[in-house]
C-alpha cells in the first residue's frame, strides 16, 4: 500500500485518504497510487460506496507544479494521459463516491473531487482551477467534468479567471453539494460518511446501473442514452435484488426489502 494514498475501510464504506503533506499536492506518485486505490476499492464487494478525503485542513491544491516547472512539451505530452487517467478511473468507480473537501481543493484537487458524484465541503473550503495563473489549462478532466456541472458559461469564467470560489458560492452553483457548518475537525468526513450510508446494504447492481446510465448517457446523444438506460434496466432482471426487492414489495410494501448486492 502507498504511503500517500492509503485504503481505509469501515463498515462498508471505504476511504481513499490522500496523505501527502502540506498540501497534497499530486505528483506522479500521488496519482498513480490514487488510480490504483480506485482500482482496489472498486472491485471490492465489501465497499458499497467511496470517500475521498485529504484530511481534516486540505483537500489537494493540485498538481505538483515544483514536479511539473521544468517538464518538456515531449514529457508532457507522455505524462498528460496519467493525469487524466487517475480522475477517468475515479469517476468510473461503479459506486456512489463523495469527496469530503475540508480545505483548498484547486487545481487537480478540484478535479479529483470533480470525478466523484458528490461533495461535501466545510464553510472554509476554497475551491478553483487557477491552472490559468500558471499560463495553463487544466489537464486533469477541468474543462469537460467543471463544465458539465456547473454549466459552460460558469466553468468559463472560473478556468479563464483561475479565482477561488468560497464554500458558498459553490453550493449556490452546485459545484458542491452540502456545506457544513460545524467546526469540528472531522464534520466534513461524518458528513460525508452520512450521505452514502444509506447505499450501505443497497442493490449494488442496480447503483452501479444507475450511476453508468446517467454517467455514459451524458456523454452521448438522447437517443443512445436511453438505449444505454434500456439495457442497464433490462440487465437488472437477472440479479437476486430484482427479485427480492419487487417481492418484498408485493408481500410487505415499499422500502423494506433486504438486498444481497447479487
Ligand atoms: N504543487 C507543489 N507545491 C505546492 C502546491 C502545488 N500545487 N501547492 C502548494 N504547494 C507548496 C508550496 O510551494 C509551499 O511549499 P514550501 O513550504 O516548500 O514553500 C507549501 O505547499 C505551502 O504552500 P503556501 O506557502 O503557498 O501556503 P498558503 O497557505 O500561503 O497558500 C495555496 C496555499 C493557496 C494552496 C497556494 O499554495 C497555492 O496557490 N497553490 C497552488 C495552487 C495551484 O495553482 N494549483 C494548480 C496546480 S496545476 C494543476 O493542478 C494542473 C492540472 O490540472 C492537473
Amino acid at each position: 500500500m502507498s504511503e500517500v494514498v492509503r485504503v481505509e475501510r469501515d463498515g462498508g464504506i471505504a476511504t481513499i485518504r490522500l496523505d501527502r503533506p502540506p498540501m497534497n499536492a499530486l505528483n506522479a506518485e500521488v496519482q498513480g497510487a490514487l488510480a490504483a486505490a480506485c482500482a482496489e476499492v472498486g472491485s471490492d464487494r465489501d465497499a458499497a460506496a467511496v470517500i475521498v478525503y485529504g484530511g481534516e485542513k486540505v483537500f489537494a491544491a493540485g498538481a505538483d507544479i515544483k514536479e511539473m516547472a521544468t517538464m518538456s512539451y515531449a514529457e508532457m505530452a507522455e505524462h498528460s494521459t496519467l493525469l487524466q487517467d487517475f480522475t477517468r478511473a475515479l469517476a468510473r468507480i461503479p459506486k456512489p463516491t463523495v469527496a469530503a473537501i475540508t480545505g483548498y481543493a484547486l487545481g487537480g484537487g478540484c478535479e479529483v473531487a470533480l470525478a466523484c458524484d458528490f461533495r461535501v465541503a466545510a464553510r472554509k473550503a476554497r475551491l478553483g482551477q487557477p491552472e490559468i495563473l500558471l499560463g495553463i489549462i487544466p489537464g486533469a478532466g477541468g474543462t469537460q467534468r467543471l463544465a458539465r456541472l456547473v454549466g459552460p458559461a460558469r466553468a468559463k469564467e472560473l478556468i479563464f479567471s483561475g479565482r477561488f470560489v468560497s464554500a458558498d458560492e459553490a453550493l449556490a452553483i452546485g459545484l458542491v453539494d452540502e456545506v457544513v457548518d460545524s467546526e469540528e475537525p472531522d464534520a466534513v468526513y461524518a458528513a460525508a460518511r452520512a450521505r452514502l450510508q444509506p447505499y450501505v446494504g443497497g442493490p449494488a447492481l442496480a447503483l452501479r446501473a444507475a450511476k453508468e446510465a446517467v454517467d455514459r448517457g451524458l456523454e452521448v446523444d438522447l437517443e443512445s442514452g436511453l438505449e444505454i438506460e434500456r439495457m442497464l434496466f433490462a440487465g437488472l432482471f437477472a440479479t437476486d435484488d430484482q427479485k427480492a426487492g419487487m417481492q418484498s414489495f408485493v408481500e410487505n410494501g415499499p422500502g423494506k426489502a433486504t438486498f444481497s448486492g447479487s
